[in-house]
């Protein structure tokens, strides 16, 4: 079997010279080339380029991988490992210069559904900041060389808890709707824009917890073991693995709070 710090070498690679790209050629009016789910979930000619860079680099290193990426690149895997790739995390941040946009690799193995893989590495590189949040699964999670602080413990009323809206009118109406109700019963809320990187964050101790239904697996699988590499807790509703239906990450024991109240707030269906 693959040794699962080749991996993270390779992601932390690809994703740096991709993010290094964004950053040093971003044309002053960056140019939305498509739409997806809605007219505002937008894709830009750099999001295209970059994950062009990245499967190239990726699998010139290791041709028999297979790839899932958000911009399209599909391929099935002969060697066990797929590379599940968000070239701009944070693509509307990125449209409008602001910092928080991550490039996010992860390498898993077996299905690329996040309910059955198993992750074995991931990089979540910042470009403005030049930081890799980075991490092979039973060897921790790194903030470039530094480790990650872990989780926090507060409880779910001091608690910073990040959250995610989706592109759909629809489902903004009823997560608006949640994140009204919470925002009385935490310290505050952070709403970023990279998913990547509230799961990074949960993992370093600098946000508390971080909640989102209607992620993609790119959205959230580097990330995801970043924070679990860094002591964070990272589930969907059921308490299994993170998926669509929902993604929360904490640290014990506010994990097991948020996920009860988001219970109670119907959070995990219908929208
Ligand atoms: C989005 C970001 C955002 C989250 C959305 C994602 P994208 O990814 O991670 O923070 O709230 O659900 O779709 O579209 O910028 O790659």
């Amino acid at each position: 079997m693959t040794d699962p710090r080749e991996l993270e070498r390779l992601a932390i690679d690809a994703a740096t010279r991709a993010g290094d790209h964004l950053r040093d050629h971003r044309p002053r009016r960056v140019e939305v080339v498509a739409t997806k789910s809605s007219d505002v979930d937008i894709v830009t000619a750099m999001d295209r380029a970059a994950e062009e860079m990245i499967v190239e680099y990726l699998l010139a290193a290791r041709p028999d991988d297979g790839v899932v990426g958000e911009e399209g690149n599909s391929r099935a895997t002969r060697s066990g490992v797929t590379w599940v790739i968000d070239p701009i995390d944070g693509t509307v941040n990125y449209l409008y210069t602001l910092d928080d946009y991550g490039v996010s690799i992860a390498a898993v193995q077996g299905d690329p559904d996040p309910r059955t893989w198993t992750p074995l590495a991931g990089c979540v590189h910042n470009p403005p900041r030049r930081l890799s949040y980075h991490a092979a699964v039973g060897h921790g999670a790194f903030a470039d060389d530094r480790p990650l602080r872990g989780a926090t413990s507060t409880g779910l009323a001091g608690a910073l808890v990040a959250t995610g809206f989706g592109y759909r009118a629809e489902r903004r109406k009823r997560q608006a709707e949640i994140v009204t109700a919470l925002l009385g019963e935490v310290r505050d809320i952070r709403r970023l824009g990279a998913a990547s990187l509230d799961l990074c964050l949960v993992g370093d101790g600098r946000l508390d917890a971080y909640y989102e239904r209607g992620l993609s697996p790119w959205d959230h699988a580097a990330g995801a073991l970043i924070a679990r590499e860094a002591g964070a807790l990272v589930t969907g509703a059921d308490g299994g693995p993170a998926d669509a239906e929902m993604t929360v990450a904490a640290g014990v024991p506010l994990h097991g709070e948020l996920l009860a109240r988001l219970a109670e707030l119907d959070a995990f269906s219908g929208y």
